[in-house]
């Protein structure tokens, strides 16, 4: 499942090339133009230079999730290129927000932030199915906004978060994953899902807003109902 959609392809931005047409069409033939984009879609988006794998639609969300909530820490699990930890960082910036961004991956060398960028960043070099890595983070501040992108041991995760880092109000947000499982194993994802019915809700407002966040969006509860 990690391997599609952008992961495995070259970490490094490369501004999109039209195959098969000039790029000045001329408009003496301009019912002919190809409506098609002539390249890749996702492999183009990008946050100054640095490959982002996050649709616009999905940008568009959390961008106003951002602003609602005003983090004072992001966490992401996955980091490949870096550039959404770059991108999250300038926004809570834009934003007037004292932001701490934490970037969780177990293979950073395909992280191409450069060092003059990483003011606010921090980077770790971990596992996600080792539940020990996530113990620094119980100091960080709230409100909260964790985003799993790793895809790895994702429900222990999840579990840990609620039970040692999540306070009411912080979001935990499963991105990608959840059409996929329901698809293949809707039993089991309602059941653990249903596990954390005291915990978490799933935020509606942006639960539906892209396909990435697709019934993912969740906001930790007050203790309990
Ligand atoms: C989808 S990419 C992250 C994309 C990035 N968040 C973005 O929006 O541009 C997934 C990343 O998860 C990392 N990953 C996969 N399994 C992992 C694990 N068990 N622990 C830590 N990182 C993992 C991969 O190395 C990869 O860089």
């Amino acid at each position: 499942m990690n391997t599609f959609r952008g992961l495995g392809e070259d970490p490094e931005y490369h501004p999109p090339a039209l195959t098969g047409r000039p790029r000045d069409w001329p408009l003496d033939r301009w019912e002919e133009a190809p409506r098609d984009l002539g390249f890749p879609d996702f492999a183009r988006y990008q946050w100054r230079g640095l490959r982002m794998l996050k649709d616009p639609d999905t940008q568009a969300a959390l961008h106003d999730l951002v602003y609602e909530l005003r983090p004072r820490t992001i966490v992401e699990l996955g980091v490949y290129s870096g550039g959404s930890l770059v991108w999250f960082r300038d926004l809570t910036r834009l934003m007037g927000i004292d932001c701490q961004v934490v970037g969780i991956d177990r293979d950073l060398s395909r992280c191409r932030i450069p060092e003059s960028e990483m003011a606010g960043i921090s980077l770790r070099e971990a596992d996600c199915s080792v539940l020990e890595t996530f113990e620094p983070l119980r100091e960080l501040a709230h409100p909260l906004l964790f985003i799993d992108d790793a895809h790895a041991n994702t429900f222990g995760i999840m579990k840990w978060a609620v039970d040692h880092l999540l306070e009411a109000g912080d979001y935990f947000i499963i991105e990608d994953m959840i059409p996929y499982w329901h698809r293949y194993s809707p039993k089991l994802l309602t059941e653990y899902l249903a596990t954390f019915r005291d915990v978490l809700t799933m935020d509606m407002v942006y639960a539906n807003t892209s396909p990435q966040l697709d019934r993912g969006v969740f906001r930790r509860t007050t203790h309990g109902r």
